[in-house]
């Protein structure tokens, strides 16, 4: 039978893999078959995800590039055309929040600089969505093959508490995703996105955890509220998004959110 999560053939590349969730999807889809990009600002560690894609037995190279900056964006895609092909797969997975437009007692929404929403839509929508589309859609398009999996959140469905400019442009995220895979669904290309549960990682490190590492009340209120009644850890996303990007495994699939959240969304008292 067909190995419907074989990405042999495929050019896969992952935004946002220096960091935990992303790095882990570049991981998966390297030992699924795919040659993969892994592409963030931080050398070290996207040498290191590569480094570890290559010491499996894949195939990985690390690609320098600032998402918000469409220059930037389209220098790592000329340097990858020529290293490893035309992309098949994109995997959008820079975000996250910041501390400068979270709701606390001594910051209130009213207070919000205009600057700082606007950098975390940059982020979360921009640079997290629109403009690495903008730059790898059309080549999808042109070849009439193609797979994006855009990361939302569980703050996408219904807004957390405190992270205001997060959850808008998360939801944003997930409006960019079905209008995208409205647009490209008869060229070939599928867009859908992945919204992970809560997952320990740098971005959202100081919201969970104290500094002597136990627990913080939000991440004690977090549990109590998941089924599972734990956090994820990366490697449980790697499934889901290999499905995703996986035109065998998910052919007629596209403008569809998959929920990896041990229960959070479903949970209501
Ligand atoms: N962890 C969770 O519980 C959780 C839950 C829901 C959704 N998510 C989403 O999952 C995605 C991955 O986050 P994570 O939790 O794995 O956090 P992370 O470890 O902090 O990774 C965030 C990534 O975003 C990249 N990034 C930030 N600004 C960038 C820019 N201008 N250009 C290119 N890359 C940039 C960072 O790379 P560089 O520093 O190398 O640029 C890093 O690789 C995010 O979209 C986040 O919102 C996470």
């Amino acid at each position: 039978m067909m190995n419907l999560f074989d990405l042999t053939g495929e050019v896969a590349v992952v935004i946002g893999a220096t960091g935990v969730l992303g790095g882990a999807v570049a991981e998966g889809l390297g030992l699924a078959g795919a040659q993969v990009a892994v592409v963030g600002r931080n050398a070290e560690r996207g040498e290191a995800c590569a480094n570890r894609i290559a010491q499996a037995g894949g195939t990985a190279r690390f690609f320098a590039a600032d998402a918000i900056q469409r220059d930037s964006l389209r220098a790592a895609h000329r340097d990858i055309e020529k290293a490893l092909g035309t992309p098949t797969i994109l995997v959008n997975a820079a975000g996250g929040n910041d501390p400068k437009v979270t709701v606390t007692a001594e910051h209130s929404f009213e207070q919000i600089a205009l600057d700082d929403w606007k950098a975390n839509f940059d982020l979360n929508l921009v640079g997290g969505v629109l403009l690495p589309c903008q730059e790898f859609g059309p080549g999808m398009v042109a070849r009439r093959r193609g797979s994006i999996v855009n990361f939302a959140s569980v703050s996408a469905h219904l807004p957390l508490s405190r992270v205001v400019a997060y959850s808008a442009s998360k939801a944003a995220v997930l409006s960019l995703t079905q209008f995208l895979a409205r647009e490209w669904a008869r060229q070939g290309v599928r867009v859908n996105s992945l919204t992970p549960g809560f997952f320990p990682a740098e971005q959202n490190r100081r919201l969970l955890f104290k500094e002597d590492g136990t627990p913080t009340p939000r991440a004690q209120s977090i549990l109590d509220h998941t089924p599972m009644a734990r956090f994820g850890e990366a490697r449980e996303l790697v499934g889901a998004a290999l499905f995703l990007a996986s035109v065998k495994a998910s052919s007629f699939v596209t403008g569809t959110d998959l929920r990896v959240d041990g229960g959070f969304l479903s949970q209501t008292i």
